[in-house]
């Protein structure tokens, strides 16, 4: 269990460069910017794929060429599977489905456990990266 996730998360760091190497190149070329993200599901991109969300190391996400894992379900078409309401309980927080997850509550403070000190009182995403985050979900149909 341990194994894949620390293999991951190396690959994960180790690949950011070649990452906005590959994006520069695929926005020149029109592959990833033709997306037509909007601003907003952009901006909920970066923290899927980024270091606030890390959604990537578990979840697959279409169009994205750096390496993902697979702990959990391909994000691919969620927003057809569930309605917004239920996407944004699951994402704010999973154990409301399923209490032995090992998805992060994104958008919670109850029952957290081992909490940095620092980390007291504050939601994993701001409701602002939530909003961000759920913008991007909502478009993958
Ligand atoms: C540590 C692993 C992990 C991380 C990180 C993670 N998830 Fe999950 N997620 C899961 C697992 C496992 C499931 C399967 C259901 C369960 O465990 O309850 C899941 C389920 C989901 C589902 C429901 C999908 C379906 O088809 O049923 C959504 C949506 C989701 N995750 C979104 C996200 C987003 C967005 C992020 C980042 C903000 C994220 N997850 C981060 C592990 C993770």
């Amino acid at each position: 269990m341990n194994q894949p996730v620390t293999r991951t998360t190396l690959m994960l760091g180790f690949s950011r460069i070649k990452t906005m190497a590959l994006i520069g190149l695929s926005c020149g070329v029109q592959l990833v910017c033709s997306q037509n993200l909007s601003e907003d599901a952009a901006k909920g991109l970066e923290i899927i794929k980024g270091r606030t969300g890390q959604c990537v190391l578990c979840h697959q996400i279409p169009n994205n060429p750096s390496p993902m894992g697979n702990l959990g379900p391909s994000l691919q078409g969620v927003a057809k599977r569930m309605d917004a309401a239920t996407l944004r309980a699951r994402l704010a927080d999973e154990r409301s489905v399923n209490p032995q997850t090992i998805m992060p509550p994104y958008f919670s403070l109850q029952n957290l456990s081992e909490l940095d000190p620092s980390l007291e009182g504050k939601t994993i995403l701001s409701r602002e990266e939530f909003e961000s985050v759920m913008s991007y979900l909502l478009q993958l149909n």
